[in-house]
C-alpha cells in the first residue's frame, strides 16, 4: 500500500451551545473540555435568533465572549452559519420561504430547517448573515474552521413542492433542454398526452393521479440536488473570501440520499458526517433479529460505510490521492439518542469503539454531540458527555480514554485500498423512481456488497464516477444504472477486475430503456443482453449452482460466445458471467452467493482474504490494524493478529465493545 497523504494527528471535538447555559458556566466548561482531551469546539449553528433578534439588530457580545473564553482555554473553534434555523421575524417577513411537502402542505416554523433551498430571497438572507459573521469572525485567531448550515436535507427538506421550487425547476429545464420539444422527447411525454408547449407548463411531479413520468421525477431529483449545491456554494464563496485559511466543512447525515454529496463536497475542504449508530440501526437495520442482536452497538458495517463514503467526499478534487480525503465525524453519538423508534443505551465502551473506528478510517476529528444534555426543549432525552446537572456521564469517560489512547498510537497514513466500491447518487434516484419491486432499495444492494467485503477482511475505498480508478485491483459497481460514455472509457482502461451488480446500464441518462436493451453501453465491456427482469416476493428465490440463491430481483440474460457463464441458476439461466476482467451478476445475490462471488474475485485479483468472523470487523490503516467487536458477546480475534504483530491496545480476547489495535510487521 502506498502512503498518499501527510499524516495528521487525530483529535477530538465537541458540540457546545454557550447560548443554552449561563455565562458563568462557560469558563469552567472550557476548562473541563480541555481536561477531557478535546481540542475542537463547534458552536452557533442554531443561534440566529440570539445573534439577530430582529432585522439588523445584532447582539454579538455573548458570541464574542464565548469565542474568547473557549480560545483562552486553548480550544479551536468551529464556527457555524446559522441558516438551518431562520428566526421567526424572518419567516414572518416572507412566509413563502418554507418548503412544501409532497401533499402540498407548507412546513411550519417552530422547529428547524423551515426553509426552501430554491427560495431566492432566503438565499440572499443566508448570504447576508454569512457575510456578517464572516466579516466579524473570519480572521479571529480562535476560529479555525466553518460549518455551513446544519445537516442539509434533515427532516425531509431537500424535496420541496413550493412555487419557488416550481419556478426554479422550469428555469433549470429551460437551460438543460433549450426547447420544449427536446424535453418532450427526452421524457417520452407523448405517452399519456403529457406533452408541453412551453417550459411554463411543466409542473412539479407531486399530487398526480397516478405515478408521474419517471424521467420527469429523475430530472426533478437532479434539480433538487443542484439546489443544495447552489445554496451551499453561496456560503462557501463568502467564507473563502472573508475567512482565508479556514477550512470549510458541512455535516452530512447517515443514509441520506436525496442530494449528491459528491457534488456538494466539491465546494468543501473537509466532509463530515453525524454518526448515530444505534439510532440508525433502529431506523435502517436489516430485521428484528439483527436489531435485537446489535441494539447496543449499531450495525457493524453502517458506520464504516459512511466513513469511507465521506472520506471519498473529502477528496472530490483528488487532492489527497486515491483512498485519501479530509473528513471528520462532526457529531458522534455519546449515549442514548431521542429520535429513533427505540433508544437503547450503548454497551459501555461503544462510544470509545465508534471513535477508534472513525480514526481507523482516517478521520481527522471525532466530535461528540453534545457537551451537556439539555434539560429543556426537543432533545431532553438525548445524552451528552455530561448530564444536565453537569455530572460527567459515561460518554465523558470514554471520550477521555479515547483521547489518551489515540495520542499514544503511532501515526498511521491513509493508503489506497486494493478494493474500490462505486456509489452513484443519480442511480439511487433512478431506482427509487421506478423500483419495480416493493423491496428494491438500491442502497441495500450496495450495502450488502460492502458488508460482504468487510466480512472478508477488506478495507474498502468508496469512489464516485468522478474519482480516479488507477491502482485498484478489484472495483465493485453494485448499482450504476446510467453509465456515461466517459465512464465506459474509464472502466475500459482499467486493469482491475470489475464486478457489475444487477440493473447496471439498464437506463439511459433520460431514464429510458437503452437501445439494444440493458445493459446498454456496458455491452462494450461485457457482451450480454437482459431480455426480461422480474421482482420476487419476500422469501422466494432461485437457487444458484455451487452456492446460495438470487432473490428479490432476477434477470433473464442471453450471452454471446465471448462470455463465460461462471454459475447458473437452477432453471439453467446465467447467474454470474464474465468477459475478460469484467463480470456481471444477473440478480440480487443472497448473502452466501454474494460472499462466493466476492471471494472468488478477491482471490483472482491477488488480494488476501481473511474472514473476520461473527461480529468482528477490521480496518487497516498504514501498518495499524484496528479490530472491533460489535457483538454482545466476547470474541476471540487471534485469527486476525499475526504472531509478529505488536499489540498496542487490547488483546486477542475481545470483550463486548472491545477495541484491539496492532502494529503489523
Ligand atoms: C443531528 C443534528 C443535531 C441533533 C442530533 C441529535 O441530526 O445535527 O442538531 O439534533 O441530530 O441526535
Amino acid at each position: 500500500m502506498t502512503a498518499i497523504e501527510p499524516v495528521k494527528k487525530p483529535a477530538l471535538g465537541v458540540c457546545y451551545y454557550p447560548e443554552h447555559w449561563p455565562k458563568e458556566m462557560w469558563a469552567d466548561d472550557a476548562k473541563r473540555i480541555v481536561e477531557c482531551g478535546i481540542e475542537y469546539v463547534r458552536i452557533a449553528e442554531f443561534a440566529w435568533s440570539r445573534i439577530e433578534a430582529t432585522r439588523d439588530k445584532f447582539n454579538f457580545e455573548w458570541l464574542d465572549s464565548a469565542i474568547e473564553t473557549l480560545g483562552a482555554a486553548g480550544l479551536k473553534v468551529v464556527m457555524c452559519t446559522p441558516t438551518a434555523t431562520p428566526p421567526k421575524w424572518l419567516v414572518d417577513e416572507m412566509p413563502d420561504m418554507v418548503a412544501v411537502d409532497s401533499d402540498g402542505n407548507p412546513r411550519k416554523w417552530g422547529s428547524r430547517r423551515h426553509y426552501d433551498f430554491s427560495h431566492e430571497e432566503y438565499r440572499k438572507e443566508c448570504a447576508r448573515i454569512t457575510m456578517v459573521l464572516a466579516k466579524r469572525y473570519g480572521s479571529d485567531s480562535n476560529v479555525v474552521a466553518w460549518q455551513t448550515d446544519n445537516e442539509y436535507g434533515c427532516h425531509d427538506t431537500t424535496l420541496s413542492y413550493s412555487e419557488s421550487a416550481r419556478d426554479g425547476f422550469r428555469n433549470w429545464l429551460a437551460q438543460k433542454y433549450q426547447s420544449p420539444d427536446a424535453l418532450n422527447k427526452a421524457w417520452g411525454n407523448v405517452f399519456w398526452s403529457m406533452e408541453v408547449e412551453s417550459f411554463n407548463e411543466v409542473e412539479l411531479p407531486n399530487l398526480t393521479v397516478t405515478e408521474p413520468n419517471p424521467s420527469h421525477v429523475l430530472d426533478y431529483r437532479r434539480f433538487a440536488s443542484d439546489q443544495v449545491v447552489a445554496f451551499n456554494r453561496i456560503q462557501t464563496g463568502i467564507l473563502r473570501k472573508h475567512s482565508p485559511g479556514r477550512d470549510i466543512i458541512h455535516n452530512f447525515m447517515g443514509r441520506y440520499l436525496e442530494f449528491d454529496h459528491f457534488d456538494v463536497s466539491a465546494d468543501l475542504d473537509i466532509a463530515s458526517w453525524d454518526s448515530y449508530p444505534i439510532g440508525f440501526l433502529e431506523q435502517f437495520g436489516r430485521d428484528h433479529a439483527w436489531k435485537n442482536w446489535y441494539m447496543r452497538a449499531g450495525d457493524p458495517d453502517f458506520q464504516a460505510f459512511h466513513h469511507d463514503l465521506y472520506r471519498a467526499c473529502g477528496n472530490m478534487r483528488g487532492q489527497a490521492g486515491n483512498g485519501g480525503g479530509r473528513w471528520w465525524v462532526m457529531e458522534q453519538q455519546p449515549g442514548p439518542v431521542n429520535w429513533a423508534p427505540y433508544n437503547p443505551d450503548p454497551h459501555p465502551g461503544m462510544v470509545r469503539l465508534w471513535s477508534h473506528e472513525a480514526f481507523a478510517h482516517g478521520a481527522e476529528v471525532v466530535s461528540y454531540f453534545r457537551w451537556r444534555q439539555a434539560p429543556f426543549a426537543q432533545e431532553q432525552f438525548h445524552a451528552g458527555l455530561n448530564r444536565p446537572d453537569n455530572s460527567p456521564d459515561r460518554g465523558f469517560e470514554e471520550a477521555e480514554k479515547t483521547g489518551k489512547e489515540i495520542s499514544s498510537l503511532p501515526n498511521a497514513e491513509t493508503a489506497q485500498s486494493a478494493v474500490a466500491l462505486l456509489v452513484d447518487y443519480p442511480s439511487l434516484w433512478a431506482t427509487e423512481t421506478q423500483p419495480q419491486g416493493a423491496g428494491y432499495h438500491a442502497i441495500n444492494v450496495i450495502w450488502e456488497f460492502y458488508s460482504t467485503l468487510r466480512q472478508l477482511g477488506q478495507s474498502v475505498d468508496i469512489v464516485s464516477t468522478a474519482h480516479n480508478l488507477d491502482g485498484y485491483k478489484l472495483i465493485v459497481v453494485p448499482q450504476l444504472l446510467m453509465v456515461s460514455d466517459d465512464m465506459i472509457a474509464k472502466l475500459d482502461e482499467c486493469e482491475a477486475r470489475i464486478v457489475f451488480g444487477p440493473r447496471c446500464g439498464s437506463r439511459t441518462m433520460s431514464h429510458h430503456i437503452p437501445e439494444g436493451l440493458a445493459p446498454g453501453n456496458l455491452r462494450q465491456l461485457i457482451d450480454i443482453r437482459v431480455d426480461r427482469v422480474e421482482s420476487l416476493r419476500p422469501g422466494v428465490g432461485e437457487a444458484v449452482e455451487h452456492v446460495g440463491a438470487m432473490w428479490k430481483w432476477i434477470e433473464h440474460v442471453s450471452t454471446s460466445a465471448d462470455v463465460t457463464v461462471e454459475s447458473k441458476m437452477s432453471n439453467g439461466r446465467p447467474a454470474w458471467m464474465r468477459q475478460k476482467n469484467v463480470s456481471y451478476v444477473a440478480g440480487w445475490p443472497d448473502e452466501a452467493l454474494c460472499k462466493h462471488i466476492m471471494q472468488v474475485e478477491l482471490e483472482a485479483a491477488g488480494v488476501s482474504v481473511v474472514e473476520t468472523g461473527d461480529d468482528l470487523r477490521i480496518r487497516d490503516r498504514g501498518n495499524l490494524r484496528t479490530i472491533l467487536n460489535y457483538g454482545p458477546k466476547p470474541r476471540d480475534a487471534s485469527h486476525l493478529i499475526a504472531p509478529t504483530d505488536k499489540v498496542l491496545i487490547g488483546s486477542a480476547n475481545m470483550d463486548v465493545a472491545g477495541v484491539t489495535v496492532v502494529q503489523r510487521t
